[in-house]
């Protein structure tokens, strides 16, 4: 049975499309099928594999209960990575989902064959712990969170993880913390060293061994369409998320 992992942080820009997009990649180019689910409004994982924001079906339509997501995926580059795409018109889900029936379990009841399908199924969350993240929360066995490492880093994590805490109570007692991983990395600099320590040693048993570096190739791959270990398998980037996807499967 496949295992789903929601990729949530409710503060913007940490890198959490970039983390399920590339480690979604890596376990796809290590074999095992992948689904990539796009559940943000701005489409910016359906858009960093190539597809058009938009497409019919797409995440809204399951959502709306009108088809299980291994119907609505679409093959990519990747062999073995599916994507379901999102759509722009997402952004009133916030006020939509809450009036609908069983409004935070929509995304659970939609998964359908999706654990006999998938090995792993990644969950980008927008940046709000609003209607549609707690959906991922829902349906998912485990979060990654990505961090990014700037001076502001632990600025809301506290939150976060109360957050986690309720969902776990209330709506899914299977739900654990896969782990955090520290992104855009510049271990040039003292802030990022100290950035790094201070989160470690804040949450020693969750934060990932791996971290990502701030690396040109991975912000501009997106731009290509691709994930960054097709645009430049050698980089730093690269090197980097695929030892993060292999230590994501080896915590289980
Ligand atoms: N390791 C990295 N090196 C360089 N640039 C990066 C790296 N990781 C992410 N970026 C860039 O930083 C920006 C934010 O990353 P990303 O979109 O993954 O964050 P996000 O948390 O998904 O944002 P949002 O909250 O808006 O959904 C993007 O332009 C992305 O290409
Ligand atoms: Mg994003």
């Amino acid at each position: 049975m496949g295992t789903i992992y929601a990729v949530a942080n409710q503060k913007g820009g940490v890198g959490k499309t970039t983390t399920a997009v590339n480690v979604a990649a890596c376990n796809a180019e290590a074999g095992s099928r992948t689904l990539l689910v796009d559940l943000d409004p701005q489409c910016n994982a359906t858009t960093a594999l190539g597809l058009a924001r938009d497409l019919r079906p797409n995440v809204y339509d399951c959502l709306s209960g009108e088809l299980p997501l291994p119907d609505a995926a679409r093959p990519t580059a990747v062999e073995a990575l599916s994507i379901v795409p999102s759509t722009t018109e997402l952004a009133g889900a916030s006020v939509e989902l809450p009036r609908l029936p069983g409004s935070e379990t929509r995304l659970r009841d939609a998964l359908g064959t999706v654990r006999a399908d998938y090995r792993l199924t990644l969950l980008d969350c927008p940046p709000a712990l609003g209607p549609l993240t707690v959906n991922a929360l829902v349906a998912a066995d485990r979060v990654i969170v990505p961090v990014q490492t700037e001076y502001f880093a632990l600025e809301g994590l506290a939150g976060l993880l109360d957050t986690l805490a309720l969902i776990q109570r209330e709506l899914n007692p299977r739900l654990t913390v896969a782990g955090m991983i520290l992104t855009m990395h510049d271990g040039r600099t003292r802030l990022a060293q100290d950035v790094e320590r201070e989160v470690r040693e804040h949450f020693p048993e969750l934060v990932f061994d791996t971290v990502i570096p701030r690396n040109i190739r991975v912000g501009e791959a997106p731009s290509f369409g691709v994930p960054v270990t097709r645009h430049d398998p050698a980089c730093s980037g690269s090197l980097a998320y695929a030892e993060l996807a292999r230590e994501v499967a080896a915590r289980g």
